[in-house]
């Protein structure tokens, strides 16, 4: 009792059954399980080893005084097995603080080993195995902690040939955690230039990667270990829903803002998503978290991504270019463009139009620089931002952004001309920031402003940039 689910009533048999595999019958007698708090819904497969552990303990086939300095975590195999399960980070994380042990699933000792090395661990392959600790017959030995080898992003820079501004863009974005916007016709390059965008990023911190791992492991997304070692690059399709994207249905389950969380989130044709789900963006664009709330419960997820975006410039895709544009140009792009609202658009620190290499360009010009070389600059730029003010560039307090005179005196003019918001203003300094760090500059100057400038949003349609 305690409100379970059905997984959780399904616990009933596959204990038994693991019991059964260890040659134990259950007692015949009613035996009472009581989940507490009493009003809060339980779900998921977890409860099963506890369950078991209980029972056998209830039974004095182990010790309650041994058991009781542990707290367990595991789904049971009908052979006895201990299958992965979700949420087993967490479980790590608040142990530590009750200052208990963890039992969990061999699969995951790696996942419970990254929340502290001092955790006392016990990650047995079957309840017998477990059984045979405790009976001091075979004692487990506690899980190392494995160095991760990071899987190399399939995507390289070197493939792209040309585009020199959007890969310019590219590593701007990357060494601040600024949001890009790239426009341009169909086959320009642009989801490709986004896809390589992972091969570039700084690694994530110890810390990123429990936070990321903790977000991951309750979104539940595969089973066994999800141990989030590389920045995560989520890039949902343009049909998702709202839930899908901030989170939220009847778990209250994360959302691909959240997944995306030091991370990407790439929106590819971008004016195709619902209007909902573009200004649900808003939120987390803005505060770096979002409060998912619903009849049961509120949970707040963190959810500080970095947001990339493509588009063609209006439904054909070839406005600007008089010989393939349709006959409603320009009216096509005005009302494409408009699908995205201007306080969304405000929020992108970068925009670019992304002009196609010609064909005769894409057979002569040689293959471009490669990633690892970029990535060189980035990491670099991002240890400075990091020293300075211990957060990158894209969060960075704007009124602490030290500018030469004549950076000063070239806002003030293009103020006049760009009309920029207090928002529009903070995001240009930041973007300036990251500029003069890839330059080694201690001080933001005129041409770092200047490039900002040229990839400030004007109106992403070719023919008014
Ligand atoms: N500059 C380039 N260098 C190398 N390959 C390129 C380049 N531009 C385009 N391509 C090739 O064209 C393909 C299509 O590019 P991509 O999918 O990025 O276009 P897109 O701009 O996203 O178009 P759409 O608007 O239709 O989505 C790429 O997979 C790549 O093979
Ligand atoms: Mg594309």
């Amino acid at each position: 009792m305690g409100l379970p689910d059905k997984t959780v009533g399904e616990a009933r048999e596959r204990v038994r059954a693991a019991l059964a595999a260890l040659g134990l019958a259950l007692p015949p007698r009613r035996i009472l399980i009581n989940l507490v708090p009493a009003d809060l819904p339980k779900e998921g497969s977890h409860f099963d080893l506890p369950i078991a552990l209980a029972i056998m303990t209830a039974m004095g086939i182990l010790s309650s005084e041994a058991l009781s300095a542990y707290a367990a975590i595991g789904e049971l195999s009908l052979d006895g097995r201990l299958q992965a399960t979700g949420g087993v980070l967490s479980a790590a994380l608040e142990t530590i603080g009750l200052q208990l042990g963890l039992i969990c699933p061999r699969s995951q000792a790696q996942e419970a080993r990254w929340a502290s090395d001092a955790l006392d661990i016990l990650a047995p392959e079957t309840l017998r195995g477990l059984l045979a600790h405790f009976n001091g017959d075979h004692v487990l030995t506690p899980p190392e902690l494995e160095t991760v080898s990071a899987s190399p992003p399939v995507a390289d820079l070197a493939e792209i040939r040309g585009l020199e501004t959007g890969r310019r863009a590219l590593e701007i974005a990357a060494s601040g955690g600024h949001s890009l916007l790239m426009t341009g016709p169909p086959g320009a390059g642009k989801s490709m230039l986004a896809q390589c965008l992972p091969s570039i990023l700084p690694e994530l911190t110890h810390e990123q990667i429990l936070e990321c791992s903790r977000i991951h492991s309750l979104g539940g997304q595969a089973a066994g270990s999800v141990l989030v070692t590389q920045p995560p690059f989520r890039a949902p399709h343009h049909s998702t829903t709202l839930p899908a994207l901030v989170g939220g249905g009847s778990r209250s389950r994360p959302g691909e803002v959240s997944l995306a969380h030091n991370g990407v989130l790439f929106l590819d044709e971008l004016p195709e998503f619902s209007r909902a789900c573009l200004e649900s963006l808003r939120q987390p664009l803005e505060t770096g978290s979002i409060t998912v709330a619903r009849a049961r419960q509120t949970v707040l997820y963190p959810s500080r991504f970095q947001l990339i975006a493509a588009m063609n410039p209006c439904r054909c895709g070839y406005l600007g270019d008089t010989t393939r544009s349709c006959r409603k140009a320009p009216r096509c792009g005005e009302d494409y463009l408009a699908r995205l609202s201007g306080p969304m658009l405000d929020r992108l620190d970068l925009s670019l139009f992304v002009t196609p290499v010609s064909p005769l360009n894409m057979i002569t010009l040689p293959p471009g620089e490669s990633s690892a070389n970029v990535r060189a600059r980035v990491c670099a730029a991002r240890a400075r931002q990091i020293d300075r003010q211990g957060v990158p560039n894209s969060q960075a307090d704007a009124t602490s952004i030290t500018l030469s005179t004549e950076a000063r005196n070239l806002i003030s003019q293009a103020d006049e001309r760009l009309r920029l918001s207090a928002r529009g203003l903070t995001r240009l300094l930041r973007v300036s920031r990251s500029i003069a760090d890839l330059d080694n500059a201690d001080i933001v100057s005129a041409p770092h402003i200047s490039e900002a400038l040229g990839f400030r949003l004007r109106s992403p349609l070719p023919s008014q940039q």
